[in-house]
């Protein structure tokens, strides 16, 4: 399917189907695809006269997308690779992974060299590049808890830069990388803190502060759970590793198996007034005070809530097992997975006042 452009270490593949890039499996296809294994395949291409000025798509493991049509802007599909221990401080072990490295294996791989940390983390899908994108969590550990610093590139410039955590604006599944550029900037990428970095920036790789001093990170429900279980009051890094695959692969579909995109809503938060008024209607309504006073609502219980546990539009489905995970039960379109995303949201606005916020980018 490829055909060489003017530069001839750059292979420039037109039309590329791109169900087996997303975890969703939606068909759709890529106009043009170019694949980036280091930050030198960026600069060819921003000096290649056709594609150089051309809109770009960065895609790294295709996890967190829904691809609403075929895809026009250039994809730059991010294929750079590499795992290391860069340094050991006093405190931390910093390592590193290239971008396109799959982030489940990284997990496993760091815990294999005894550098635990990432074990609440395991078996997200999805590549090391997308993870800081929208600062991956689960079981009570985000990725800006064990992050260090990335480095990226400029896709105006192909200036190479670095930033740490301050400076990628990580919140709840967020940061620097989900929000454009504010009108009234300018500059260069480095100089993020004026500038959203959305479409701007690939991400290159990023390491990680692994705590020497390894403490079990619990008190998260489903593994109290496990503990309870099993008898165990100090689990080893391997343990907790282990009952977190075994609680995502009973609660969450197997992307290899069912398309999907993990949970397609963002838990939302809202005021101790507004959560007061949702107990009185509904007293079971599952919540998490936070300690600013604002209240975190499980958004998968509200769309379970409102009946729609194994309905389908089309073949884009909600999940048998988990509400808040739209699945694709086999050809799957963009339309029929966002017209089931705006069904949802409807009946959860009409009856509790809330509007749920998707989690994955509609490309
Ligand atoms: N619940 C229901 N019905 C449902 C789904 C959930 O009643 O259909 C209730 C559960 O019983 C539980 C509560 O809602 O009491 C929360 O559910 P769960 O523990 O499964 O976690 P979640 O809030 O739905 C979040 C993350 C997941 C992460 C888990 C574990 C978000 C948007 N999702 O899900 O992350 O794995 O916690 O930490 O924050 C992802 O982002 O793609 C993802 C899978």
């Amino acid at each position: 399917m490829g055909a060489q452009c003017d530069n001839p270490a750059m292979l420039v593949e037109k039309n590329v189907p791109l169900q087996a890039f997303n975890t969703f499996h939606i068909v759709a296809k890529a106009h043009t695809l170019v694949r980036i294994s280091s930050e030198a395949d960026v600069q060819d291409l921003l000096a290649d006269p056709g594609l150089g000025s051309a809109d770009k798509f960065v895609l790294g493991g295709g996890s967190n997308i829904v691809l609403a049509g075929d895809v026009k802007p250039v994809v730059l599909k991010v294929e750079v690779t590499g795992r290391r221990l860069v340094q050991e401080t006093a405190k931390h072990f910093i390592v590193e992974a290239g971008a396109g490295e799959n982030w489940h294996d990284f997990v496993t791989w760091t815990l294999a060299q005894g550098y635990p940390g990432l074990e609440n983390m395991a078996l997200i899908p999805g590549t090391v590049g997308a993870a800081p994108v929208q600062n991956v969590g689960a079981y009570g550990v985000e990725l800006q808890d064990r992050f260090e610093s990335l480095d990226a590139v400029d896709l105006h410039t192909g200036q190479v830069f670095t930033l740490n955590a301050a400076q990628c604006a990580f919140g709840y599944r967020d940061s620097v990388f989900k929000h454009g550029a504010t009108a009234s900037t300018g500059g260069a990428a480095g100089d993020h803190q004026a500038l959203g970095l959305k479409g701007r920036a690939l991400i290159l790789r990023v390491r990680f502060a692994l705590p020497k001093a390894w403490k079990a990170v619990l008190g998260y429900a489903d593994i109290d759970k496990k503990m309870a279980e099993q008898g165990c009051t100090e689990p080893t890094a391997q343990q907790l590793y282990g009952w977190v695959c075994d609680i995502r692969r009973a609660k969450l579909p197997d992307p290899q198996v069912i398309g999907n995109a993990g949970s397609f809503f963002k838990n939302p938060t809202v005021t101790a007034d507004q959560c007061a008024d949702i107990i009185a209607r509904d007293p079971k309504v599952v919540h998490y005070r936070l300690a600013d006073g604002s209240v975190k609502l499980a958004a998968g219980w509200l769309i379970d809530s409102c009946g729609w546990k194994g309905k389908s539009v089309g073949q884009a489905g909600v999940y048998e097992k988990q509400a808040l995970v739209l699945v694709n039960r086999g050809g799957a379109t963009g339309g029929e997975v966002m017209t089931l995303a705006k069904a949802i949201q409807t009946s959860v606005y009409e009856r509790f006042g809330i509007l749920l916020e998707p989690e994955p980018v509609v490309v």
